[in-house]
């Protein structure tokens, strides 16, 4: 409905977003990103991300060059953070508490190793799109803050995989994945939350804290038990069909089962079970060219 003549005319105000520094609390009209409270030199952060995250101490800290604006996302041991640096570049940072007690089910030194191992595959995977990009890699937090170790990434915008697979995104995250295999690495723990969508198409991988180099024998960590093969979860050594599997898990559970069987999904499930060397080769090549890929054998 179109507004009344007179209303259309008034100019045009956009809701200020309050500031607010997440110590002291003090509020100042519009919110600037990478200002910081005169007091205590925190990081302001919106009225918003303080209701929804009180009492986080990091909220508004500086870990490495990036300020802590709102929480994104909580594992069992990590948080993660949406962060921006001083040029505004916005990231995020997953936070990973260590236990210098040894409360936790994990001692500190394998949760560390397993955040260092994804800041080395994000290194790795540089080239590969669909990977966030490893921005810093953060050992210890200074300033009195309790001991993490923390690790900033390229933002990935979206949410994680619903009830609709479309097969554009199937398509792009398989794409990712034979990227990431000829570059030697399996990840291991594929979920819904780690399969990002955003509205524009564009598809992330998130998490590859537990990703191993292929054909390696350790076990992997952590993982999502619901979407791992059998072969996974014997220890057998890292190989590419540990994620076909889980890929064609999670579209299974999520998509009707006459929705869920498209030329790409026939693929991923050839992937995840063929038996011979010759039929996974096969499917690769097959599942390359559709993705849009040169094959390699
Ligand atoms: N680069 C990123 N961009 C945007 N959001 C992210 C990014 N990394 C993580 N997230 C958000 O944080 C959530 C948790 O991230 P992730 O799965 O990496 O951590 P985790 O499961 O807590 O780690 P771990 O499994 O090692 O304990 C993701 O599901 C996603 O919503
Ligand atoms: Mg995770």
């Amino acid at each position: 409905m179109e507004a009344p003549a007179d209303e259309r005319n008034l100019p045009l105000t956009l809701p200020a977003t309050l500031g607010v520094c997440p110590r002291c609390l003090v509020r100042l009209q519009d919110l600037v990103s990478g200002q910081r409270c005169p007091k205590d030199g925190a990081f302001l952060v919106s009225e918003a991300s303080v209701e929804a995250s009180f009492g986080e101490p990091f909220l508004g800290a500086q870990v490495g060059r990036f300020g802590l604006l709102r929480v994104i996302g909580r594992g069992a041991q990590s948080t993660v953070f949406e962060g921006i640096d001083r040029d505004s570049v916005r990231c995020a940072v997953k936070l990973v508490r260590l236990d210098p007690l040894q409360e936790l089910p994990e001692p500190s030194a394998l949760i560390a190793a397993r955040l260092e191992n994804e800041a080395r595959v994000l290194e790795r995977l540089v080239d590969v799109p669909g990977v966030p990009r490893r921005l810093e890699f953060v050992h210890s937090l200074g300033g009195g803050l309790p001991a993490h170790v923390a690790l900033a990434m390229s933002f990935a915008g979206g949410a994680p995989v619903g009830n609709e697979v479309p097969e554009a995104a199937l398509r792009s995250w398989s794409k990712t994945l034979l990227l990431a295999h000829r570059h030697g690495v399996v990840h291991c723990d594929l979920a819904p939350e780690h399969l990002l969508l955003a509205t524009d198409g564009t598809t992330h991988i998130l998490d590859w804290g537990c990703a191993l180099e292929l054909g390696s024998a350790e076990s992997p960590r952590g993982f999502h038990p619901s979407y791992a093969s059998d072969q996974l979860l014997a220890g057998n050594p890292a190989d590419t069909h540990f994620d076909w599997f889980a890929l064609k898990r999670i579209v299974e559970t999520r998509v009707e089962s006459g929705k869920a069987s498209t030329h790409v999904m026939g693929l991923i499930a050839a992937l995840a079970t063929a038996n011979s060397i010759e039929q996974r080769l096969q499917a690769k090549e097959a599942l390359s060219e559709v993705c849009g890929l040169s094959a390699v054998r």
